[in-house]
């Protein structure tokens, strides 16, 4: 019997290897990568590992196909709680592929390294409970901690990395760096500047313009250049992580409702998002504009629980294709100081006149003058008006 799990070369995946055999029973373990645009040296060290402990072990290339989720995501402004998910949206995509990559192997179940505290672990048997094979979460169900792993990789000599590299549990893709664990889980401890790989101080390194241009709702073009998803990503991710922009330090809700402190890297996102979002301000009519936080906001949760092939998903995605229709034109963000902000937008889209907004005679705003307003002014605020004269005014003794 063979099982596949879902490797990296930490900690917690290394001590499922031979727990997987002693405790499990099983004769054969696949070790299965998926690249979402880890940085090198994750699969130099899952190779390495996979090695020393004699796994079979495969690699698979999801980047492109996860590149397209996160631009996805653009298009619904996706952040959760001011996190822009890339550990969540990562997580559907590799548990598909490793669930191919076992049917391959002719594998008879699915194992993680996700603790039984975390969101990974809902995320990835979300997609799993629906194939054929068993599914195992070693650490959650032996009740496995960190400590107990460093002890039991070094009881067994197990290949880990000591020291700080093994000091804190780092999930990296293209669309975000999540720093978690050791002195970080208090809420009130100051992160070292060590904790960041991505994003430099912020010194006083000079400005830099960007321009993006966006074809309904996805960016096409960087400084007027064609590039597709995962080379974008990727230069913003260089680009805007040298002005030290894209770090988020917060409190998260998790789906089983505890409260944990993250650290985020996520430069070529916040970038991207701050773009797009850009764009919809030009391009959009008020109401359009206000409507649309509710399907984000619904996108973004349903992206939060790795639940991105819901039905519901589909139905807001129709509400996406049609409202991106008009998130066609080019916006230039400034980085600055560890800031991106937008600074010029352009569309042929634009819901906006010039000459209407600076009361210039325009054909397109019917001859509207100034005058106009007069009856809309008196108007304004009369049942405010009304109740507060209606309100009793007699004073309690
Ligand atoms: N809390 C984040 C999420 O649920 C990131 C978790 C990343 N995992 C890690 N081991 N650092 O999406
Ligand atoms: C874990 O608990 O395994 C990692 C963090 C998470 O899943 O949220």
């Amino acid at each position: 019997e063979t099982v596949a799990l879902a490797f990296s070369g930490g900690l917690d995946t290394t001590v499922c290897v031979p727990l997987l055999k002693e405790e499990y029973g099983y004769d054969e373990v696949l070790g299965v990568t998926v690249d979402v645009g880890q940085p090198a040296a994750e699969f130099d060290e899952a190779r390495e590992t996979a090695e020393a402990l004699g796994l079979e072990h495969v690699v698979v290339d999801a980047k492109a196909e996860f590149a397209e989720l996160c631009l996805d995501s653009v298009r619904a402004n996706a952040t959760y709680q001011g996190y822009p998910l890339g550990t969540a949206l990562a997580r559907p995509v590799i548990a598909e592929a490793i669930a191919d990559a076992a049917r391959e192997h002719g594998a008879s179940a699915l194992a993680h390294g996700c603790t039984g505290k975390g969101n990974d672990q809902l995320r990835f048997e979300a997609v799993w409970r629906a194939t054929e094979m068993d599914v195992i979460a070693p650490v959650r169900e032996l009740g496995l901690t960190r400590e107990w792993e460093s002890e039991y990789a070094a009881e067994r000599e197990l290949p880990v990395e000591g020291g700080s590299g093994g000091r804190y549990s780092i999930d990296t893709n293209l669309w975000s760096r999540s720093i978690e664990g050791s002195e970080l889980e208090d809420p009130a401890t100051i992160p070292e500047d060590d904790i960041y790989d991505w994003t430099a101080t912020p010194g006083n390194r000079e400005r830099e313009d960007l321009t993006i241009t966006f074809e309904d709702g996805r960016p096409i073009t960087l400084d007027g250049e064609n590039i597709d998803p995962v080379a974008l990503i990727e230069t913003l991710n260089e680009r805007a992580g040298a002005h030290g922009v894209g770090r988020t330090d917060m409190m998260e809700d998790r789906m089983l409702g505890l409260k944990v402190r993250e650290n985020y890297e996520h430069p070529a996102a916040t970038v991207l998002l701050t773009a797009h979002e850009a764009l919809e301000q030009l391009v959009f009519t008020a109401e359009q504009r206000q409507f649309k936080t509710q399907i984000d906001q619904r996108w973004a949760e349903k992206a939060y629980e790795g639940l991105i092939d819901a039905p519901l998903v589909d139905d807001l995605e129709g509400f996406l294709d049609s409202s991106q229709q008009r998130v066609t034109g080019t916006v230039t963000v400034r980085l600055e100081g560890g800031q991106v902000r937008p600074v010029a937008r352009e569309s042929e889209y634009a819901v906006y006149s010039e000459s209407a907004a600076s009361f210039d005679e325009s054909a397109v705003t019917g001859g509207i003058t100034q005058d106009d307003a007069t009856g809309v002014a008196k108007y304004h605020g009369f049942q405010d008006r009304l109740a507060r004269s209606a309100s009793p005014t007699a004073t309690t003794e």
